[in-house]
């Protein structure tokens, strides 16, 4: 903790709001490149759980990088800065009482562990969104490799940036091999006892 800052005890904790939703607050984490089809499988996963009547939330580039984290780059050092600050939001809504879903490019391995590490290994779920480089170029769905490829953005993630991917997931998904369904189900099905609250 910061120096001459101390905690107070409040009456209601992480646990009593577990209790009163019914269910467990954890950080889903999803990792690949720009275009994979993080977003998407978040979108897919948050609509599932939330029909549910579980208390979700997605934190994404759109509402992090647009908000909070507007004065950061896509240097190295600004990217470990946006995972870091993206895990302590994590935190803050975890303990809110909610399953957070996280859909970050998020290329070091270094960082991600950074981020296990806050949120604490029980609380955090890996997901590995494995769609190929070659993929992610073809659909260039926000045009931005190709203007990467031109050098029109610089550090671009796959191009002149590098993307370390992880080497034990919870979960893998290839999207060029599975559907989005597929996907979800694989998703939902692995979170499932982890989302049981035992008193
Ligand atoms: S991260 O590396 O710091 O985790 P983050 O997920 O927040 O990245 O942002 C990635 C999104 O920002 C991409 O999907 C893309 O739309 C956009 N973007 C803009 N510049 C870059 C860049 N140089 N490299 C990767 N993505 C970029």
């Amino acid at each position: 903790m910061a120096k001459n800052i101390s905690s107070h005890t409040y009456h209601v904790s992480v646990k009593d709001r577990r209790k009163a939703n019914k269910h467990n607050s954890f950080l889903i984490w999803i990792t690949g490149l720009s275009g994979s089809g993080k977003s998407t499988i978040a979108n897919g996963l948050e609509y599932n759980l939330h029909k549910k009547g579980i208390k979700t939330y997605v934190l994404d580039g759109d509402n992090i990088r647009g908000g909070i984290n507007q004065n950061l780059t896509f240097s190295p050092e600004d990217r470990v800065e946006n995972n870091r600050r993206i895990a302590e939001i994590s935190k803050l809504f975890m303990d809110a009482g909610c399953v957070v879903i996280g859909a970050f490019i998020s290329p070091y391995k270094k960082s991600r562990e950074e981020i296990k590490r806050i949120v604490t290994p029980e609380n955090f779920i890996e997901i590995y969104v494995n769609t190929s480089l070659e993929e992610c170029e073809k659909r260039d769905v926000k045009g931005l490799y190709k203007k990467a490829r031109k050098g029109e953005i610089k550090d671009f993630t796959g191009i002149s940036a590098p993307y370390e991917a992880p080497e034990n997931p919870d979960i893998e998904i290839k999207t060029e091999n599975e559907s989005l369904e597929e996907a979800i189900g694989k998703i939902v099905n692995y979170i499932k006892k982890k989302l049981q609250y035992n008193e």
